[in-house]
């Protein structure tokens, strides 16, 4: 294939060297002119460890040169990589200036070409910039209409610099965001060799795939240094800890518990973190990601309580009382919360879990409940069609499977605020609203 490569730097000359090397036609544009001069003389312009053996055999074997001439670039390839910096600026929102130039720049070659040409984003932007930023631009420079005349898609980069290359050739993933089938084919054929699993999606997913990654990314190293600092003070071998951490991938190093959802509730998290957390304060310790976890926590349960007040809708039927599925332990359970500041407000409640019954509770658990609603049997029902009946509002508190096939046995009129993101969701379009989707 024939592809110009945007930006010279770290993403730009290692995606340039490489790709050379699978037999691709590269053209590397930069306007540093130092940055062309050292590729064109087959050197590689930024320190990346076996760069400069892939940089030096493609340009002497014809697979790869450089050039400031964006025109150039893109009359001589069929899909242009924009792999140019997107820095902060001075109040933390990204600095588009180099990709809306870059546009531009390409967006004018456009209206000299009669072939199909695809523009993709490699740098790193924010979700909705590929749509309100890169397309009107290009748009505006080529007089032409993306998806129709010329393609676009998002393909964000995951290499580390110190491991570039290791990274390109086997990434955890290769995402295209892509809305046209020319564009997506192009792509494929383009990382052809590359033995990673490629996911095709939208264009909003994939850019926010990439921050969602490095955020996650961001979180885990702040998390260790923290478990260190708090290790350190009682003299435990922090690494001996993370060491065992690691090993468990049911729970820590798993897809488990990342599921966008409603709070975490029961016997053990919120006990556990506060308690690590007062021991912290007490140590004279400062750790701020940890001692947010409970305020992000109460949070996303004032945020569900937030969004049935504001439909101005009643009565209300809380299906699940336990924090989650298959459990009848209502410590802590974030939903028991919601119901206590919906009974403060006057709401006429009906609740159905069916695991719990008031006359099988037993010990810590039932006083729990019985303290933070002394009436609550009033409020139970046996079955999810009497709450179904009762509720102009229906929340689904937990994830009892039960609860998925609801959409069938709504009335009209009825609101589902879904706290856990039922299955059928998706035919409930008008009347629902779930808490993070
Ligand atoms: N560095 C990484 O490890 C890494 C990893 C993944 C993603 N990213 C993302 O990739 C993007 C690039 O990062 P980088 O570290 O390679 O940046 P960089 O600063 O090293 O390189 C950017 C290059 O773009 C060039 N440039 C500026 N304006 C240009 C123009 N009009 N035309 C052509 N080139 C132009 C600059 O001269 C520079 O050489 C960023 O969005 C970054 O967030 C970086």
């Amino acid at each position: 294939m024939r592809v110009s490569v945007f930006g010279l730097g770290y993403v730009g000359a290692v995606t340039a060297g490489c790709l050379s090397s699978f037999g691709h036609s590269v053209i590397g544009v930069d306007p540093a002119e130092a940055k062309v001069a050292l590729i064109n003389e087959g050197k590689p312009p930024v320190i990346e460890k076996g760069l400069g053996e892939k940089i030096s055999a493609a340009v002497s074997n014809g697979q790869l040169r450089a050039t400031r001439d964006a025109r150039d670039a893109v009359l001589g390839t069929d899909l242009s990589l924009i792999c140019v910096g997107t820095p902060s600026k001075r109040n933390g929102d990204l600095d588009t200036a180099a990709l809306r130039f870059v546009c531009a720049e390409i967006g004018s070659a456009l209206v000299e070409k009669d072939s199909y040409h695809s523009v993709i984003i490699r740098s790193t932007v924010l979700p909705g910039t590929i749509r309100s930023v890169i397309i009107p631009e290009l748009e505006k420079a080529s007089g032409k209409k993306a998806g129709v005349d010329f393609g676009v898609g998002s393909n964000p980069e995951f290499l580390r610099e110190g491991t570039a290359l290791e990274d390109f050739f086997a990434p955890p993933k290769t995402v295209i965001g892509v809305e046209d089938d020319r564009t997506a084919s192009a792509l494929e054929a383009l990382y052809g060799p590359i033995e990673a699993p490629i996911i095709r999606t939208s264009i909003e997913v994939a850019e926010m795939i990439k921050y969602s990654d490095n955020v996650w990314h961001a979180v885990k190293v702040a998390f260790a240094n923290e478990i260190g600092v708090f290790c350190k003070s009682l003299s435990i071998d922090s690494h001996e800890v993370m060491d065992v951490f690691c090993r468990d991938t049911k729970l820590n190093l798993s897809s488990y518990y990342l599921k966008p959802g409603f709070s975490f509730g029961g016997s053990c998290l919120p006990k556990d973190v506060r308690a690590l957390v007062h021991k912290a304060k007490s140590l004279d310790l400062d750790l701020p990601l940890l001692g947010a976890v409970l305020p992000s926590n109460e949070r996303q349960t004032s945020r569900g309580f937030e969004m049935i007040v504001q439909l101005e809708k009643r009565p209300v039927s809380i299906l699940g009382m336990s924090f989650k599925a298959g459990t009848d332990d209502l410590r802590e359970s974030p939903i028991l919360e919601i119901v206590e500041r919906l009974i403060g407000k006057g709401y006429d409640i009906r609740i159905f879990d069916r695991n719990i019954s008031l006359s099988k509770l037993v010990g810590a658990n039932k006083d729990y409940l019985l303290r933070m609603i002394p009436h609550v049997s009033s409020l139970l029902v046996e079955t999810l069609d009497e709450a179904l009946l009762h509720g102009g509002i229906i929340v689904v508190g937990n994830a009892d499977p039960e609860f998925r096939t609801i959409g069938d046995r709504l009335r009209p009129g009825q609101f589902v605020v879904d706290l856990v993101r039922i299955k059928d969701h998706s035919r409930l379009v008008g009347n629902y609203n779930g808490i993070s989707w």
